[in-house]
């Protein structure tokens, strides 16, 4: 028993983490008769889940019956640079259908083409139209169907919890977790033989992100903690639209489905610049000029792809370049016009909530006018390193899926390949805990003394009465990794982030709050701040030990790939177990290599 007073329950499966890929492993969990409850520290239905608007993956042909699940799985590695785990690309790339049309007969209501099938949407890297979606709010309804099963199962939420740590068994095995609520500040211990971590990313490290404020690392820094390990996480993804003006929305999302209905990037010359930023790989079937790139809207097999649906990588880099050169836009970005190639009517009815987005926070009409955008920090390849078939990590009980698991998308994900993943990842993590379960591990009893210690260190920030704010030290964190840990990368700017997170992680252990536990989002923050920088100094050592570029990691001091280096993935742990303070290792491990089967698909497929 933990010396401090702590809340107790007893459940067969924790998930942690309400978005897509937690309440999907819950559904799988529940159905298996296994007692699950889902820790959220948000609250249900809120997740940056619902930041995929444009669409869901999956190679249906509904639009192109060309397509299937070959020509998936090369668009996705192919997108990904070829780091990917081919095993769980070739599992996404088979089973998204399936999943779909699952949350179809759940009561998800999708597109419809003219004769009743689900539409499908063009998006960046994607041979086809292959986006299922709802208008540019896919991720919301994904999210509104999935809460609503899960509901109709009654499976236990609990909302406003913080997880701050995994709780071994005296074997090594996962025996639960701590965590406090929010809403009143009591500490609960839960035991559990298996945990699925589904916490999602960490962009709340950059100045300029789409996420909110609840993607902080957390299942990132413990699963660290815990004993597994994380790969890949030098690979962030900036996602090429983000809004620019006013800056008190800077980074907001604005969907890809934009570029993908039609719209296109031009310079403040007006140039169309994308065409000048054609890498070799992808010159064979990109449009070079804009007739031949409209045509392609029309039918598919009539013109090249335009150079704007190329991956979220390249065109990021390329609007970057813009900027940097002199042919930005007044607020820093490049325009995204789509208002002067579709009807007002068209854009309202396939974009409803852009043209609100730009029309209340910016005063622009998107019917009339062209946006300003630039890149924000939306996603991170990189995470838990997991079996594909199960997400099991090295720790036994742990499972992991969604955006904390790394493996799947390589270095560069594709846009819409994130709703998929949840999807069909989320019910991998609930196959795998409720098998692991089954086979009758009995976790022992939580090691008290870990708890004891993890409470001690979240409460010590209330004993300090003078120390750094929480606030201060996020924001020194943001400005730290967004300008020298950003979009484009040198080997003198890693080793200065390297330095200032030593400094951040100084001034961690030296923090003072004040108030009650109650409500005490100064607290919150400072609860949050040791996954922040585990998850930063992750990234950052990554970024300096790939020594190439390659999708979301670009060097310019080593600014091409390197083959040998795209044989491994950079695996980060932490041997001596436990802590934000803790020395983190990093090793290159080669990548398994694809089986002979799939290596004949991707030199098949064109
Ligand atoms: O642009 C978007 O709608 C985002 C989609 C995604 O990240 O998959």
């Amino acid at each position: 028993m933990p010396n401090h007073e702590t809340e107790h329950h007893d459940y067969d499966v924790i998930i942690v983490g309400a978005g897509g890929a937690g309440l999907r492993a819950a559904i799988e969990s529940t159905r298996r008769g296994l007692r699950t409850v889902i820790l959220t520290k948000s609250l249900l239905g809120k997740a940056h889940t619902v930041m995929a608007e444009g669409g869901v993956a999956a190679a249906m042909g509904n639009v192109y019956p060309e397509d299937n699940w070959k020509v998936h799985f090369r668009d996705t590695m192919r997108g990904g640079k070829m780091l990917n785990n081919f095993r769980m690309a070739e599992l996404h790339a088979q089973e998204s259908p399936d999943r779909v049309h699952e949350l179809e007969s759940w009561g998800a209501l999708f597109d419809r083409t003219s004769d009743g099938r689900i539409l499908q949407r063009d998006f960046g890297g994607h041979r086809f139209a292959r986006l299922a979606h709802v208008g540019d709010r896919t991720g919301l309804e994904m999210i509104r169907t999935l809460q609503q099963k899960v509901v109709s199962m009654g499976v236990d939420v609990i909302m406003e919890c913080k997880v701050l740590r995994l709780v071994h068994d005296a074997d090594g095995r996962i025996a639960g977790c701590l965590a406090y609520l929010r809403p009143g500040g009591q500490f609960v211990t839960i035991s559990a033989p298996a945990i699925v971590l589904a916490t999602g990313g960490v962009g709340k490290s950059w100045k300029y992100t789409s996420n909110s404020w609840e993607s902080t690392g957390d299942g990132h820094a413990l699963a660290l903690w815990a004993g597994a390990q994380l790969i890949d996480m030098e690979c962030i993804q900036f996602h090429p639209t983000g809004m620019v003006w006013p800056l008190s929305v800077r980074g907001l999302l604005v969907t890809e489905g934009v570029r993908g209905d039609g719209g296109v990037l031009r310079n403040s010359d007006g140039d169309r610049f994308m065409f000048n930023y054609v890498a070799d790989m992808f010159r064979a079937e990109t449009a070079d000029s804009e007739e031949e790139a409209d045509r392609w809207y029309d039918d598919h097999s009539a013109g090249r792809r335009p150079p704007e649906l190329l991956p979220r990588d390249e065109v990021a880099r390329a609007i970057n370049t813009e900027v940097k050169a002199g042919r930005g836009t007044p607020h820093g970005g490049v325009y995204l016009d789509i208002a002067s190639r579709r009807s007002a009517e068209f854009i309202r009815r396939r974009l409803p909530s852009m043209y609100h987005q730009f029309m209340e926070l910016a005063g622009v009409d998107i019917t009339r006018e062209a946006m300003e955008i630039g890149p924000t920090c939306h996603y991170i390849m990189g995470g838990v390193r997991v079996d594909a078939d199960s997400t099991s990590t090295c720790v036994p009980g742990l499972f992991a899926a969604g955006e904390v698991a790394g493996g799947m998308h390589g270095s560069n994900r594709l846009g819409g390949n994130s709703l998929s993943d949840l999807l069909v990842f989320g019910r991998r993590a609930g196959m795998g805990a409720s098998d692991y379960v089954e086979g009758g591990t009995r976790a022992g009893e939580l090691d008290a003394g870990a708890v004891d210690t993890a409470i001690d260190e979240a409460v010590a920030p209330f004993l300090r009465e003078q120390g750094d704010s929480p606030y201060e030290i996020q924001h020194d964190l943001q400005e730290l990794m967004q300008s020298k840990v950003g979009i484009i990368r040198n080997g003198a700017e890693l080793a200065e982030a390297l330095t200032g997170l030593d400094g951040l992680a100084a001034r961690i252990a030296n923090l003072a709050v004040t108030g009650p536990r109650a409500y005490n989002p100064g607290w919150n923050l400072a609860t949050d701040l040791p996954s922040m920088l585990t998850v930063s100094r992750c990234t950052t050592l990554g970024a300096i030990n790939r020594t190439e570029s390659r999708g979301g990691h670009t060097r310019e001091d080593f600014p091409t790939p390197d083959a040998e280096l795209g044989k491994v993935n950079f695996v980060h742990s932490q041997p001596s177990g436990g802590g934000y303070r803790e020395e983190v290792k990093t090793v290159p491990e080669p990548i398994p290599e694809v089986t002979a089967e799939l290596r004949e698909i991707l030199e098949a497929a064109t």
